[in-house]
């Protein structure tokens, strides 16, 4: 049943009284103390939601559930064609796993506010650890299973976690990775030291434990089940970190009342699920969508939710997803364009979506990147539903801009467009001084303050890089780091970032981390990193370095030694593999390299040759040398 209530209306409302509009949606939850106080600022002057409120997350995704008729409905679906696995968990046995699972934790030590860092594929002892963590008002910190030991000590050292929970190993199409050596290799990088590792043996992939530090998760299953704590709204669920410009990941913190009174209103308003419905998201933990809506959402709704662990493709085909649909009954799929890419590339026909009955979806949601209109076309006729495409990011945690299709009234897709803002969000399209452009003027993204409920409320343990970082360019605004513009009726079109962030396969990058990596070569005296322009991931980084003077090693094994030095230190997923040395950077006449021009230049855009250049002919060099090594789809199309 869909609200009696129109997009147009529901937006107004939540502009003009935003504590109002929250607080009312915020009733749809179970609090153990509500908050009197919707909307407040901290002492830096940072808005809080909900402050005074008490509940618990772990509560509203289980036990609430459980308690409203819902124990025998599935609430995981877990299928993972790379370890020929089908297991369907109900809300009941769910409850009953994680239960355990927690008090596991706290006889380990682990209690309010300690992080728990958890490296784990898309399996269901993840999400259990998850929600462990939440029922114990722990704060866990998922990490992407492509990352290196030294993404993840980074990882360790930010967030100082008690206990860190992975797997023996995860699967990449029929490749067996182990992650505990990741694992013992992050910890002796690291320089905080973890108490305890819990290790999640695998069939496949046996790992050693090691005595007085490392415990059998099974064994955590075996302590007996303890309650939810209830924790303060704006007490930190979880910790995620994304790439921002630098080496240095950004810890998103992400509150506990925020957090659900948005995602279930996302759930309603956005994705349009009812309880018991069924939604696939084919995404992976480590990410923002896969918190958000493999695990929170869905089970904060009382939806069932579909965990797979593989690819859109080759695991075992391009059916993959079509598959999932047709054997779960899934209603609402939400995936990468990229995934969506690499099933065309493998079967552009779609003749492997046809051997399926998809007749259960109404909708296609893809976010993560900006969607070529090309693919829009092809996933909409291919599977007859409405495609939409919408915009957000770690920081957000839900969507900023989409189409609503829980709401009435809603102007339809349109595709290159992420859609309208979703209610709560004031998105304006600013120039470098700050002030509104008109429309169809590209300009810097902003989101004019206060950010709705869900959005993360600082960064871990770093007020000072939040504010900096997103709040100090524009007075009043969040800085998205993204660039777009409004056409004449509303819609909004999301062109890209505007800073050194890349986004490879959906995953986002900082070229700033991988020159870091290319600058400590000794051969390296300076680099810069673009994002060249992929047909399948969108984007991929590629290497332009200067060497130092004197140096003779070959412009082959020099790209293979800065490969496997990005490859060691971030992970395989950066899918750095290509490098031009260049005889100089352009640079201005005061010695600042020119990074826009030169991605304006790999995006293959037609650019005015910057004023302050020092060489204008350096630019002509850089595009034959790419030319030359035929890197970047872009030269052959503009
Ligand atoms: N653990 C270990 N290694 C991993 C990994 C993980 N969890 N995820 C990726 N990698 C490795 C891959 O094995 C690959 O290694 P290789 O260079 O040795 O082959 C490398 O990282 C690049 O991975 P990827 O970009 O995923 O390439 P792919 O060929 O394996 O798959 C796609 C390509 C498009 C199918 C895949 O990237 C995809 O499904 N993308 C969707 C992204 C997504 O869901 N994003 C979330 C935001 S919504
Ligand atoms: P992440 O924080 O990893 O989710 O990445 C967020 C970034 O992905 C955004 O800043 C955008 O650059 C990009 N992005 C996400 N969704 C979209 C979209 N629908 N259209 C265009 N870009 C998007």
């Amino acid at each position: 049943m869909k609200p009696a209530c129109s997009y147009a209306a529901t937006y107004a409302a939540s502009l003009a009284n935003p504590a109002g509009f929250w607080a009312a949606q915020a009733h749809h939850l179970h609090w153990d103390k509500p908050s009197h106080e919707p909307l407040s600022q901290d002492e830096n002057g940072f808005y809080r939601w909900f402050k005074g409120g008490e509940l618990n997350t772990a509560y509203l995704c289980l036990d609430y559930h459980v308690a409203n008729g819902r124990a025998d409905q599935p609430a995981l679906i877990y299928d993972s064609p790379v370890t020929n696995t089908q297991r369907t968990y109900t809300y009941a046995e769910l409850l009953d796993h994680t239960a355990r699972l927690a008090g596991g934790l706290r006889e380990l030590g682990v209690a309010l506010g300690d992080r728990v860092l958890i490296y784990m594929p898309n399996m269901p002892e993840a999400v259990m650890a998850m929600l462990a963590c939440a029922r114990l008002g722990a704060v866990h910190s998922v990490v992407f299973g492509g990352f290196a030991p030294h993404e993840l000590a980074v990882r360790i050292d930010d967030a100082q976690p008690r206990a860190v929970i992975c797997a023996s190993g995860g699967m990449e199409f029929d490749r067996v990775i182990p992650y505990k050596p990741l694992v013992d290799e992050a910890l002796a990088k690291a320089r905080f030291k973890p108490a305890h590792v819990v290790v999640c043996q695998r069939d496949f992939v046996t790992a050693d434990l090691q005595t007085g530090r490392d415990i059998d998760f099974q064994a955590l299953l075996q302590a007996a089940p303890v309650p939810a704590v209830p924790v303060p709204a704006t007490h930190p669920l979880y910790i995620l970190y994304t790439s921002g410009t630098t080496g240095r990941p950004k810890g998103v913190v992400r509150d506990n009342g925020g957090h659900a009174v948005a995602l279930h209103f996302s759930m309603r308003a956005i994705y349009a699920l009812e309880p018991g419905e069924v939604m696939f998201s084919g995404s992976d933990i480590g990410w923002a969508v896969g918190s958000s809506y493999i695990v929170y959402g869905p089970l904060l709704r009382g939806c069932t939710t579909v965990l797979f662990e593989g690819k859109p493709v080759r695991t075992p085909d391009a059916g993959t997803f079509w598959r999932l649909i047709a054997q779960y009954n899934v209603n609402v799929m939400f995936t990468a364009p990229t995934a969506i890419r690499a099933i065309k590339k493998e079967d552009p026909d779609g003749l492997l979506a046809k051997k399926y009955d998809l007749s259960s979806l109404r909708y296609l949601f893809l976010a993560g990147e900006r969607c070529d209109p090309d693919t829009y076309h092809w996933a909409g006729q291919l599977l007859g539903v409405p495609v939409v495409d919408h915009w957000w990011q770690t920081e957000s945690g839900w969507p900023m801009l989409a189409t609503l299709v829980g709401l009435e009234c809603m102007p339809a897709a349109r595709p290159g467009s992420a859609g309208h803002p979703v209610p709560g969000y004031d998105i304006q399209i600013l120039d470098e001084a700050g002030q509104p452009v008109p429309a169809g003027t590209t300009g810097l993204v902003a989101v004019k303050l206060p950010l709705p409920p869900g959005c993360f409320p600082t960064l871990w343990h770093d007020d000072a890089r939040f504010r900096e970082s997103y709040l100090e360019t524009f007075p009043g605004y969040y800085l998205s780091g993204d660039g777009g513009y409004r056409d004449a009726d509303g819609y909004t079109y999301i062109m890209g970032r505007v800073d050194d962030v890349i986004n490879v396969a959906g995953h986002r990058l900082s070229t700033g981390e991988i020159e870091e990596i290319l600058a400590a070569h000794h051969a390296v005296a300076e680099c810069a990193v673009l994002g060249i322009a992929d047909a399948l991931r969108g984007q991929v980084p590629v290497g332009i370095v200067v060497l130092k003077d004197g140096q003779t090693i070959g412009a082959e094994a020099l790209e293979q030694e800065l490969v496997g030095a990005v490859r060691n230190q971030i992970g395989a997923l950066a899918c750095f593999r290509q490098v031009l040395v260049a005889k100089r950077l352009p640079k201005t006449r005061s010695g600042k390299i020119l990074r826009k021009t030169l991605r304006q230049l790999a995006d293959g855009e037609d650019f005015p040759m910057p004023a302050t250049i020092d060489d204008p002919l350096i630019l002509d060099e850089i595009r034959a040398g790419l030319q030359r090594q035929g890197i970047g789809a872009a030269f052959e199309t503009h």
